[in-house]
């Protein structure tokens, strides 16, 4: 048996930079497992709403982890969890999670609980992963990291788009100010704040289109041999 550690792509970046697209098309490319960090965080956010635990409250949350069980398995190579034996699905999604999700992610007993089951993931294979911190806290030592970036306005004008898929009504100037407002919650926080990984790759998608964008990372794979 080979010690070789398995390959995990980082892709972090803000909110509505593309990364999640782009890392799921790079993970379907490659037949890789899609990891959304982001679902462990609304996880936790769900279950805290579920409980009427007051979001805003880190030790009531603290206190929430070690009261359920995770279980994650891959479904069609993407990780999917229940807590305590139910399926959040989209609820992930709600506004309710949305608004109360960038609390949750400040409160550190929450980001180790999350830390220490993403790097548990590789038991599922190789990986691309994105998130905030994958390539700075969660997979450091991993050669493949990826910061994909867009102005603010484009980032918006993609999430309005996405909203009005699938909620009917995404309003631009309100996106934009929640999206600027959860940026700064992310960038500002005391642990684990959103930045560039140290030795990642950057990429500014306002101009690019998601193929370009993904076959620059496929390329960046190939060149170290680790991608066909
Ligand atoms: O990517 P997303 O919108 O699903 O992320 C939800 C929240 O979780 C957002 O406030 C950022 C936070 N998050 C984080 O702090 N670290 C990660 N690795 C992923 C998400």
């Amino acid at each position: 048996m080979s010690n070789k550690p398995v390959t995990v792509v980082a892709i972090d970046g803000p909110a509505a930079s593309g990364k999640s697209t782009v890392a799921r098309a790079t993970a379907q490319a490659l037949g890789w497992v899609y990891v959304d960090s982001g679902a462990l965080y609304r996880g936790v956010t769900w279950k805290a709403l579920r409980e009427n635990v007051d979001t805003r409250k880190p030790a009531d949350v603290a206190a929430l982890l070690p009261q359920f069980a995770w279980e994650f398995f891959d479904d069609h190579r993407a990780i999917r969890f229940t807590i305590a034996g139910e399926d959040p699905g989209q609820q992930l999604r709600s506004e309710l999670v949305r608004e109360a999700v960038s609390d949750i992610a400040t409160v550190p007993e929450v980001r180790a609980f999350i830390v220490g089951e993403l790097r548990k993931m590789t038991e599922f294979g190789p990986l691309v992963m994105e998130g905030r911190d994958i390539g700075s806290v969660v997979f450091p030592d991993t050669p493949f990291k990826f910061y994909l970036d867009a102005n603010p306005v484009e980032r918006a004008r993609r999430r309005a788009a996405e909203l009005a898929q699938a909620e009917g009504r995404g309003d631009l100037d309100q996106v934009l100010s929640s999206l600027t407002r959860r940026d700064q919650k992310d960038s500002g926080r005391k642990t684990a704040p959103l930045q560039i990984p140290l030795g990642a790759r950057v990429i500014d998608s306002t101009q690019l289109q998601v193929a370009d964008v993904v076959a620059l990372i496929l390329g960046e794979l190939r060149r170290a041999g680790v991608a066909p």
